[in-house]
Protein backbone atom coordinates (compact mmCIF):
# COMPACT_ATOMS: atom_id res chain seq x y z
CA UNK A 1 0.00 0.00 0.00
CA UNK A 2 3.26 2.46 0.80
CA UNK A 3 4.68 1.41 -1.89
CA UNK A 4 1.87 2.24 -4.56
CA UNK A 5 1.19 5.51 -2.74
CA UNK A 6 5.01 6.64 -3.25
CA UNK A 7 4.23 5.44 -7.17
CA UNK A 8 1.27 7.46 -7.77
CA UNK A 9 2.91 10.48 -6.37
CA UNK A 10 6.22 9.75 -8.31
CA UNK A 11 4.25 9.23 -11.74
CA UNK A 12 1.64 12.45 -11.00
CA UNK A 13 4.99 14.46 -10.14
CA UNK A 14 6.65 13.09 -13.92
CA UNK A 15 3.15 13.44 -15.82
CA UNK A 16 2.32 17.01 -14.50
CA UNK A 17 6.04 18.78 -14.84
CA UNK A 18 5.86 17.15 -19.00
CA UNK A 19 2.05 18.90 -19.08
CA UNK A 20 3.54 21.89 -17.73
CA UNK A 21 6.43 21.32 -20.22
CA UNK A 22 4.03 21.17 -23.24
CA UNK A 23 2.35 23.77 -22.08
CA UNK A 24 4.76 26.02 -21.85
CA UNK A 25 5.69 25.12 -25.19
CA UNK A 26 2.39 25.86 -26.48
CA UNK A 27 2.53 29.41 -24.92
CA UNK A 28 6.10 29.91 -26.29
CA UNK A 29 4.41 28.81 -30.18
CA UNK A 30 1.69 30.98 -29.75
CA UNK A 31 3.21 34.25 -28.58
CA UNK A 32 6.01 33.46 -30.87
CA UNK A 33 3.02 33.83 -33.77
CA UNK A 34 1.27 36.59 -31.83
CA UNK A 35 1.26 39.86 -33.68
CA UNK A 36 2.78 42.46 -31.53
CA UNK A 37 1.03 44.99 -32.42
CA UNK A 38 -2.53 43.22 -30.58
CA UNK A 39 -0.88 44.75 -27.50
CA UNK A 40 0.11 48.20 -28.92
CA UNK A 41 -1.91 51.32 -27.93
CA UNK A 42 -2.31 54.19 -30.77
CA UNK A 43 0.95 55.95 -30.18
CA UNK A 44 2.50 52.64 -29.78
CA UNK A 45 1.33 51.74 -33.33
CA UNK A 46 2.49 54.81 -34.96
CA UNK A 47 6.25 55.04 -33.62
CA UNK A 48 6.52 51.60 -34.33
CA UNK A 49 6.41 52.00 -37.71
CA UNK A 50 8.57 55.18 -37.69
CA UNK A 51 6.56 57.94 -37.77
CA UNK A 52 6.11 60.35 -35.08
CA UNK A 53 3.38 60.91 -32.61
CA UNK A 54 2.10 63.22 -30.11
CA UNK A 55 -0.48 62.82 -27.38
CA UNK A 56 -3.22 66.07 -27.30
CA UNK A 57 -5.78 66.51 -24.71
CA UNK A 58 -8.93 68.39 -26.17
CA UNK A 59 -10.96 70.04 -23.28
CA UNK A 60 -14.92 69.82 -24.13
CA UNK A 61 -17.11 72.72 -22.70
CA UNK A 62 -19.29 69.93 -20.41
CA UNK A 63 -16.19 68.54 -19.11
CA UNK A 64 -14.80 65.96 -21.01
CA UNK A 65 -10.98 65.34 -22.04
CA UNK A 66 -10.30 63.39 -25.44
CA UNK A 67 -7.05 61.94 -26.11
CA UNK A 68 -6.22 62.88 -29.40
CA UNK A 69 -3.18 61.73 -31.30
CA UNK A 70 -1.27 63.53 -34.46
CA UNK A 71 1.37 62.60 -36.78
CA UNK A 72 2.58 65.58 -37.80
CA UNK A 73 4.37 64.64 -40.89
CA UNK A 74 5.24 61.26 -43.00
CA UNK A 75 9.09 60.16 -42.81
CA UNK A 76 8.61 65.28 -45.75
CA UNK A 77 6.86 69.25 -43.89
CA UNK A 78 4.21 72.83 -43.77
CA UNK A 79 1.24 70.19 -45.31
CA UNK A 80 -2.49 70.56 -45.20
CA UNK A 81 -4.37 69.06 -41.99
CA UNK A 82 -6.19 66.18 -42.27
CA UNK A 83 -8.67 64.65 -39.45
CA UNK A 84 -9.65 61.07 -39.37
CA UNK A 85 -12.50 60.21 -36.99
CA UNK A 86 -13.50 56.63 -36.48
CA UNK A 87 -16.94 54.86 -36.45
CA UNK A 88 -19.20 53.36 -33.89
CA UNK A 89 -17.50 51.65 -30.74
CA UNK A 90 -14.09 52.26 -32.77
CA UNK A 91 -10.72 54.50 -31.94
CA UNK A 92 -8.28 56.11 -33.65
CA UNK A 93 -6.36 53.00 -33.71
CA UNK A 94 -9.04 51.83 -36.51
CA UNK A 95 -6.58 53.70 -38.86
CA UNK A 96 -3.35 52.35 -37.93
CA UNK A 97 -3.91 48.35 -38.38
CA UNK A 98 -3.12 47.38 -41.21
CA UNK A 99 0.63 47.71 -42.56
CA UNK A 100 1.60 50.97 -43.34
CA UNK A 101 1.09 50.64 -46.98
CA UNK A 102 -2.29 49.74 -46.12
CA UNK A 103 -3.15 52.25 -43.10
CA UNK A 104 -5.05 55.40 -44.50
CA UNK A 105 -3.14 57.20 -41.53
CA UNK A 106 0.16 56.52 -43.09
CA UNK A 107 -0.74 56.61 -46.28
CA UNK A 108 -1.75 60.38 -45.86
CA UNK A 109 1.30 61.04 -43.61
CA UNK A 110 3.75 59.73 -46.25
CA UNK A 111 1.61 61.63 -49.30
CA UNK A 112 2.43 64.67 -47.27
CA UNK A 113 -0.27 65.46 -44.82
CA UNK A 114 -0.50 66.60 -41.31
CA UNK A 115 -2.27 63.86 -40.02
CA UNK A 116 -4.79 64.10 -36.77
CA UNK A 117 -6.63 60.74 -35.26
CA UNK A 118 -9.55 61.98 -33.02
CA UNK A 119 -11.37 59.94 -30.77
CA UNK A 120 -14.89 60.64 -29.46
CA UNK A 121 -16.22 60.77 -25.70
CA UNK A 122 -16.17 57.18 -24.06
CA UNK A 123 -13.92 55.44 -26.18
CA UNK A 124 -10.12 53.98 -25.03
CA UNK A 125 -9.01 57.54 -25.42
CA UNK A 126 -12.32 59.61 -24.35
CA UNK A 127 -12.33 57.83 -20.79
CA UNK A 128 -11.46 61.03 -18.78
CA UNK A 129 -13.57 64.06 -17.49
CA UNK A 130 -12.75 66.83 -15.08
CA UNK A 131 -15.18 65.99 -12.30
CA UNK A 132 -16.76 62.21 -13.12
CA UNK A 133 -14.89 58.68 -13.23
CA UNK A 134 -16.20 56.53 -15.82
CA UNK A 135 -17.66 54.08 -13.04
CA UNK A 136 -20.11 56.97 -12.23
CA UNK A 137 -23.59 57.33 -14.40
CA UNK A 138 -22.96 60.94 -14.93
CA UNK A 139 -20.05 60.23 -17.07
CA UNK A 140 -22.04 58.14 -19.56
CA UNK A 141 -25.19 60.96 -19.62
CA UNK A 142 -24.94 61.79 -23.66
CA UNK A 143 -25.44 60.48 -27.04
CA UNK A 144 -23.67 60.84 -30.20
CA UNK A 145 -25.56 64.12 -30.60
CA UNK A 146 -22.67 65.57 -27.85
CA UNK A 147 -20.06 63.79 -29.90
CA UNK A 148 -21.03 66.20 -33.11
CA UNK A 149 -22.09 69.32 -30.74
CA UNK A 150 -18.88 68.95 -28.62
CA UNK A 151 -16.33 66.34 -29.39
CA UNK A 152 -16.67 67.54 -33.02
CA UNK A 153 -15.82 71.07 -32.93
CA UNK A 154 -13.47 71.31 -30.08
CA UNK A 155 -11.50 69.04 -31.71
CA UNK A 156 -11.38 70.97 -34.92
CA UNK A 157 -11.12 74.06 -33.45
CA UNK A 158 -7.86 72.52 -31.52
CA UNK A 159 -6.15 71.25 -34.46
CA UNK A 160 -6.50 74.83 -37.00
CA UNK A 161 -4.93 76.45 -33.74
CA UNK A 162 -2.13 74.07 -33.37
CA UNK A 163 -1.47 73.59 -36.87
CA UNK A 164 -2.04 77.39 -37.61
CA UNK A 165 -4.20 76.54 -40.25
CA UNK A 166 -7.83 78.17 -40.85
CA UNK A 167 -8.71 74.86 -42.60
CA UNK A 168 -8.80 70.88 -42.86
CA UNK A 169 -9.52 67.77 -44.38
CA UNK A 170 -12.42 65.63 -42.47
CA UNK A 171 -12.76 61.76 -42.78
CA UNK A 172 -15.30 60.54 -40.75
CA UNK A 173 -15.71 56.22 -41.16
CA UNK A 174 -20.02 55.71 -40.35
CA UNK A 175 -20.24 57.69 -36.77
CA UNK A 176 -17.51 59.83 -37.92
CA UNK A 177 -19.38 60.68 -41.02
CA UNK A 178 -22.32 61.04 -38.88
CA UNK A 179 -21.72 63.73 -36.49
CA UNK A 180 -19.95 65.55 -39.38
CA UNK A 181 -23.35 65.19 -41.40
CA UNK A 182 -25.19 66.52 -37.62
CA UNK A 183 -22.64 69.31 -36.66
CA UNK A 184 -21.83 70.98 -40.39
CA UNK A 185 -25.60 71.39 -41.02
CA UNK A 186 -26.30 73.35 -37.92
CA UNK A 187 -22.90 74.98 -37.90
CA UNK A 188 -21.77 76.85 -40.89
CA UNK A 189 -19.04 78.26 -39.39
CA UNK A 190 -17.34 75.36 -38.39
CA UNK A 191 -18.85 73.66 -41.92
CA UNK A 192 -16.34 76.40 -43.10
CA UNK A 193 -13.33 75.08 -41.65
CA UNK A 194 -13.62 72.03 -43.86
CA UNK A 195 -12.60 72.05 -47.11
CA UNK A 196 -13.43 68.82 -48.25
CA UNK A 197 -15.57 66.07 -46.02
CA UNK A 198 -14.88 62.57 -46.90
CA UNK A 199 -17.72 59.79 -46.07
CA UNK A 200 -16.78 56.51 -46.21
CA UNK A 201 -19.13 54.19 -44.78
CA UNK A 202 -21.91 56.91 -44.66
CA UNK A 203 -25.35 55.54 -43.90
CA UNK A 204 -27.21 57.11 -47.50
CA UNK A 205 -27.56 60.91 -46.51
CA UNK A 206 -29.77 61.39 -49.74
CA UNK A 207 -32.88 60.04 -47.30
CA UNK A 208 -31.93 61.75 -44.33
CA UNK A 209 -31.00 65.03 -45.18
CA UNK A 210 -33.35 67.72 -47.50
CA UNK A 211 -31.88 70.23 -49.79
CA UNK A 212 -31.86 73.25 -47.48
CA UNK A 213 -29.79 71.13 -44.63
CA UNK A 214 -27.17 70.06 -47.66
CA UNK A 215 -26.40 73.93 -48.23
CA UNK A 216 -24.82 74.47 -45.40
CA UNK A 217 -22.73 71.76 -45.71
CA UNK A 218 -18.87 71.83 -46.97
CA UNK A 219 -17.99 69.65 -50.33
CA UNK A 220 -18.38 66.24 -49.43
CA UNK A 221 -17.75 63.24 -50.97
CA UNK A 222 -19.76 59.30 -50.03
CA UNK A 223 -18.16 55.94 -49.86
CA UNK A 224 -20.60 52.95 -50.38
CA UNK A 225 -17.16 50.69 -49.09
CA UNK A 226 -15.96 51.44 -46.01
CA UNK A 227 -12.29 50.32 -46.93
CA UNK A 228 -11.20 52.57 -49.71
CA UNK A 229 -8.11 54.38 -48.77
CA UNK A 230 -7.04 54.43 -52.26
CA UNK A 231 -9.85 56.51 -53.18
CA UNK A 232 -9.75 58.56 -50.53
CA UNK A 233 -6.39 59.35 -51.38
CA UNK A 234 -7.09 59.59 -54.99
CA UNK A 235 -9.14 62.67 -54.20
CA UNK A 236 -6.93 64.03 -51.72
CA UNK A 237 -3.98 64.07 -53.79
CA UNK A 238 -5.98 65.76 -56.59
C1 LIG B 1 0.51 54.14 -24.88
O1 LIG B 1 1.29 53.51 -23.90
C2 LIG B 1 2.51 54.23 -23.57
C3 LIG B 1 3.31 53.35 -22.65
O2 LIG B 1 2.54 52.92 -21.56
C4 LIG B 1 2.15 55.58 -22.97
O3 LIG B 1 3.33 56.33 -22.70
C5 LIG B 1 1.29 56.35 -23.99
O4 LIG B 1 0.85 57.59 -23.42
C6 LIG B 1 0.07 55.51 -24.40
N1 LIG B 1 -0.65 56.19 -25.47
C7 LIG B 1 -1.96 56.50 -25.41
C8 LIG B 1 -2.53 57.15 -26.62
O5 LIG B 1 -2.65 56.24 -24.46
C1 LIG C 1 2.35 46.77 -48.92
O1 LIG C 1 3.61 46.26 -48.59
C2 LIG C 1 3.63 44.84 -48.54
C3 LIG C 1 4.99 44.40 -47.99
O2 LIG C 1 6.01 45.19 -48.50
C4 LIG C 1 3.30 44.27 -49.92
O3 LIG C 1 3.29 42.86 -49.87
C5 LIG C 1 1.91 44.76 -50.31
O4 LIG C 1 1.60 44.32 -51.64
C6 LIG C 1 1.86 46.28 -50.27
N1 LIG C 1 0.47 46.73 -50.48
C7 LIG C 1 0.12 47.61 -51.41
C8 LIG C 1 -1.35 47.98 -51.46
O5 LIG C 1 0.93 48.12 -52.19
Amino acid sequence: MGFMFVLTVFLVGILGKSCDASADFEKRLLFDREDPEIRMNASELITSKGYPCENHDVYTPDGFLLGVQRIPHGVQRNRPVVLLQHGLLASSTCWLENLANESLAYILADAGYDVWLGNSRGNTYGRRHIRYQPSQREFWAWSWDEMAKYDLPATINYVLQVSRQSQLYYVGHSQGTEIGFAEFSRNPELGRKVKTFFCPGASDERGSHDQSTKTHLPSYQTFTNPHEPDRTQRVLAE
